[in-house]
């Protein structure tokens, strides 16, 4: 065997790309040649979707047909609400939203049309918030609440789940986050993306896939498992001794660690000063010296630092929403990411086959059989 392994592709570089660029020397992280702190600052989450799809921001006439198109697709239609109401609630919500993607692109006509690929992105930026507000009120015993085309996408999608536009804090730490989770080159789900579409097939499988893949607990479902080690760790005092038995025990601890970053995740802290401005609007001072403790020792010990979904698991949990639903509003960011580079591998396609290194039994044959 003398090819080299490169175990869960360590360090291999599979493909170009002119979506996103990760640094990890420097810790930064620019789309289409933006760095996304800037863009977190000052660019609403529509503007980024339109800049990862068509490589430039907008112009303002742009900006209003973009936002019309995505604003006319918002209501769940009749087929989508109904698959939604066959998943159990005992499910998980990202089990739920695999399904309704997969029901969306069932019922388009359009589905093997790849010349259509940016029109079914923006269908899937609307419905998905329609299906996520509508899976987590349903599972409050919470009746559908209807889109506002009158309102952004933020605003929209909090509308839709909370039955009001919360206060504009809220309003702006969410669409921090969802532009912080939009794209992260060839992160596992966006690869996994990539890989279906290399065979040929269409956008909504390859999103489907995708979302399977951002549900593990090493990807997307981390933002869901921090909560769980914040109620476990309970209070800052026990962060410590938590921390040190559970790097005895050989745990990952959840929401810390990177693949590409060494020495810090680029988009934690911008996503850390939304957190400390939602804590300060509720004043939740505990939650913020917990958080803080666990980092320290997380750090002292190990020099692991946090990535996004450290930050953004408590600050989801403070704007109202329940744990379960976190991994599906990574999925509401994600896809704009992820259509993205469906669309640039459609476009400049080799279809995805690595080789493997055989290690079972040598060749052998049947004996005689009774
Ligand atoms: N807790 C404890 N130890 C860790 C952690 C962690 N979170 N992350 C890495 N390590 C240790 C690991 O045990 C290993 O130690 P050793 O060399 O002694 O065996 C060393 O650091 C290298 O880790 P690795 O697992 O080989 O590194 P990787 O690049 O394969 O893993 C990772 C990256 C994200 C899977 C890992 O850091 C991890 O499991 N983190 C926890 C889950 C998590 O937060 N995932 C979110 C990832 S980023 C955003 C996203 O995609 O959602």
């Amino acid at each position: 065997m003398s090819e080299e392994i490169r175990k869960g592709l360590v360090g291999v570089v599979a493909d170009t790309t002119a979506v996103s660029e990760v640094d990890p020397e420097t810790s930064s992280l620019l789309y289409r040649g933006y760095p996304v702190p800037e863009l977190a600052e000052r660019c609403t989450f529509e503007e980024v979707a339109y800049l990862l799809w068509h490589g430039e921001l907008p112009a303002p006439l742009e900006r209003v047909a973009f936002e019309g198109e995505g604003r006319a697709q918002r209501a769940l239609s009749d087929r989508v609400r109904a698959a939604v109401d066959l998943v159990p609630t005992a499910a998980h919500p990202m089990d739920v939203l695999r399904t309704a993607v997969s029901v969306l692109g069932a019922n388009d006509r359009r589905v093997g049309d790849r010349a259509a690929d940016a029109g079914k992105a923006v269908g899937l930026l609307s419905q998905i918030p329609a299906v996520i507000a509508y899976d987590q009120r349903r599972r409050r015993g919470e009746e559908l609440v209807a889109p506002r085309p009158d309102l952004g996408f933020i605003e929209n999608f909090l509308h839709m789940t909370f039955g009001e536009v919360p206060d504009p804090v809220v309003v702006d730490a969410f669409r921090v986050s969802l532009i912080l989770y939009a794209e992260h080159s060839f992160n596992a789900s966006t690869f996994t993306a990539r890989v279906i579409t290399s065979t040929g097939a269409d956008l909504y499988s390859a999103v489907v896939g995708a979302i399977g893949a951002l549900k593990g607990p090493l990807h997307g479902g981390a933002n869901e498992a921090v909560m769980a080690v914040l109620e476990e760790v309970g209070e800052a005092g026990r962060a410590e001794e938590w921390v040190d038995r559970a790097l005895a025990e050989k745990r990952k601890v959840m929401g810390f660690g990177h693949r590409v970053y060494k020495h810090g995740d680029s988009r934690v802290p911008t996503m850390k000063a939304a957190l400390d401005r939602l804590v300060e609007r509720t004043g939740n001072q505990e939650l913020l010296a917990l958080y803080d403790a666990i980092e320290a020792a997380m750090v002292a010990r190990t020099g692991i630092r946090p990535n996004l979904d450290y930050p953004s698991g408590p600050a989801y949990h403070l704007m109202g929403f329940d744990t379960a639903t976190f991994t599906p509003l990574f999925v509401a960011a994600r896809v704009t990411g992820w259509t993205a580079h469906i669309m640039e591998q459609a476009a400049d396609n080799a279809l995805i086959r690595p080789l493997s290194a055989y290690v079972g039994p040598t060749e052998r044959h049947l004996g005689p059989r009774t």
